[in-house]
């Protein structure tokens, strides 16, 4: 694991909890490979998730349930090794985690033992609350995930706000409430009407980080891949293009085969040299054979 750059010292877990004291917000970003995880330390993100997202902006995949823990160690391994300053933290993915405290304990050791992240993180209420108590207890940070859960969005009534009438924002702040009881040292909260999320994120103890829940949460974390437009499928109300490196990504290869169908590239510069005896020779020799 390397270290952080003297003047920029690690971020701790206790570090995210006095930025919510003092108010002040907590960047936090996905990532997935080591160029992902190179632009978010140098972007100074304070928290890198490497999200199961992974399974469609890097994978290919159409949803985040196929991917397997297997696949999410081996880019959170590539992750580590970019990062020196930000709280890694891991997903666990769908069906690695859910069954039992035991299974729930021996995934997360499996992170922290072959990639190095700080925490991993989870998703829901219910069964989870007691999977993220059993990891808390083993010695592992967790950070838990509520309002629309993705792995189970489908079970759920789909992919949609949660929180929209006061029941189900209570719901959401239940199960936040159980997940800090739990020992959860952060929380996400993804879809959740703006005043819903700004009336319960001052009762929750521990940092809220926000994705589509407005600006109240103690911060924000958007998918690499969505806020740099590298995946440029339909986007969720709450995502902000910041670039359009598709377009550009695009735009470069179709500038490199058209150079290369031209017989434009490669140019003098990026040539090798031969000094021009050596090529006399060379000719002499082939011109005998
Ligand atoms: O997988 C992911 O990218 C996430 C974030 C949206 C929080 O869980």
């Amino acid at each position: 694991m390397s270290a952080a750059p003297a003047d920029r010292p690690r971020v701790r877990l206790g570090d995210l909890a006095a930025m919510k004291e003092r108010g002040e917000k907590i960047a936090m970003i996905t990532a997935y490979d080591h160029p992902s995880a190179l632009a978010a330390e140098a972007g100074g993100a304070d928290v890198v998730l490497v999200g199961d997202s992974a399974a469609m902006t890097v994978l290919g995949y159409d949803s985040t349930v196929p991917v397997t823990v297997d696949e999410m160690i081996m880019l959170c391994r590539a992750v580590r090794r970019g990062l020196s300053r930000p709280v890694l933290v891991a997903d666990l993915p769908f069906g690695s985690y859910e069954a039992s405290d035991e299974i729930a304990v021996a995934t997360a050791q499996r992170f922290v033992k072959e990639t190095g992240c700080d925490a991993v993180k989870l998703e829901g209420g219910g069964s989870s609350v007691d999977r993220a108590r059993a990891i808390v207890r083993a010695g592992i940070p967790v950070m838990g995930h509520v309002g629309l859960t993705p792995q189970t969005a489908n079970g759920q009534g789909g992919y949609r706000a949660r929180g929209r009438t006061a029941e189900e924002a209570l719901e959401v702040y239940e199960g936040a409430l159980a997940l800090e009881e739990a020992g959860c040292f952060s929380i996400v909260f993804e879809a959740i009407p703006s005043d819903a999320a700004s009336a319960i994120t001052p009762r929750i103890g521990i940092p809220v980080i926000g994705i589509g829940a407005g600006p109240a949460t103690d911060g924000q974390v958007l998918v690499f891949h969505d806020l740099l437009g590298i995946y440029d499928g339909p986007a969720a109300r709450f995502v902000k293009r910041y670039e359009a490196l598709r377009e550009r990504m695009e735009a470069g290869v179709a500038a490199y085969v058209g150079e290369v169908r031209a017989a434009k590239y490669p140019a003098a510069e990026h040539r090798y040299g031969m000094p021009e005896e050596e090529y006399s020779r060379l000719q002499e020799i082939l011109a005998a054979r």
